[in-house]
């Protein structure tokens, strides 16, 4: 078995906290988060290193899912600890010479800070020493138009993400927002959402049920169908 690194005591920001504050340089210039990004939704990702196989599919997915995320209102920034030219030099070589799964010629266009001194990276607690003291982690930071964290997700440095799955946390929390309900499991939009949200009072079934749209399965489990253009008309720039 492999000797654990020490634990060094770090803050890690957490759900509902205020986004920890930075400037940093990216490839498409500096940038002072979160406040560039206030009234919009941000998504602050990580990759352990440039010119990695894992990393690169991961940068072409998000890339020629950009626009998708965009018309929900939301900016992506990547992340990792290598300088500047090195991001320059693998974005190049990126669309360039990759061609993979059908994706080529692609241009990210979305910022990539270089955080060599590792600064960002342990405010956001992506360096997860027990994983790699010397990379990030794949961390996914949702960041609301206010500039509070919303949900983070992590991921090893062997997995690469689920893109759709990411675009779904970002339009499930946008709904929740909008229509102040909650989301069930692999809910998608179109699908029934629950009422009243998850960590609220529960509502007796018998008040519930019977009511246009609503289903109840017992006194603490009420759903109600949303329409799926209702959902996308506010989630979506018009
Ligand atoms: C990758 O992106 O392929 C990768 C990066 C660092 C460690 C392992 C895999």
């Amino acid at each position: 078995m492999e000797e654990k690194v020490e634990q060094e005591v770090v803050s890690m920001p957490r759900i509902g906290d205020a986004a920890p504050e930075f400037t940093a340089i990216t490839t498409q210039g500096e940038i002072n988060f979160p406040k560039d990004y206030k009234g919009k939704w941000a998504i602050l990702f990580s990759h352990p290193a440039d010119f990695t196989p894992v990393c690169t599919s991961e940068f072409m997915t998000f890339a020629h899912m950009e626009k998708q995320f965009n018309e929900a209102k939301c900016e992506l920034i990547g992340l990792s600890i290598d300088g500047l030219y090195s991001h320059i030099a693998w974005l190049r070589t990126i669309k360039e010479k990759i061609e993979y799964k059908g994706m080529k010629d692609i241009e990210v266009t979305f910022p990539l800070i270089e955080d060599i001194k590792m600064d960002v990276a342990r405010k956001y607690g992506m360096i997860q020493p027990n994983e790699d003291s010397t990379k990030a982690v794949r961390a996914v930071f949702f960041i609301d138009p206010k500039g509070i964290i919303r949900t983070i997700i992590y991921y090893p440095l062997s997995l690469g993400r689920n893109f759709e799955e990411l675009y779904r946390v970002l339009i499930a929390l946008q709904t929740a927002d909008e229509f102040g309900v909650a989301t069930p499991a692999d809910w998608q939009p179109g699908d029934d959402v629950i009422v009243p949200p998850a960590g609220s009072c529960g509502t007796a079934k018998e008040r519930m049920e019977g009511k246009e749209n609503m289903k109840c399965y017992d006194w603490f489990f009420c759903t109600k169908e949303l329409d799926k253009e209702e959902v996308l008309k506010k989630v979506l720039k018009q």
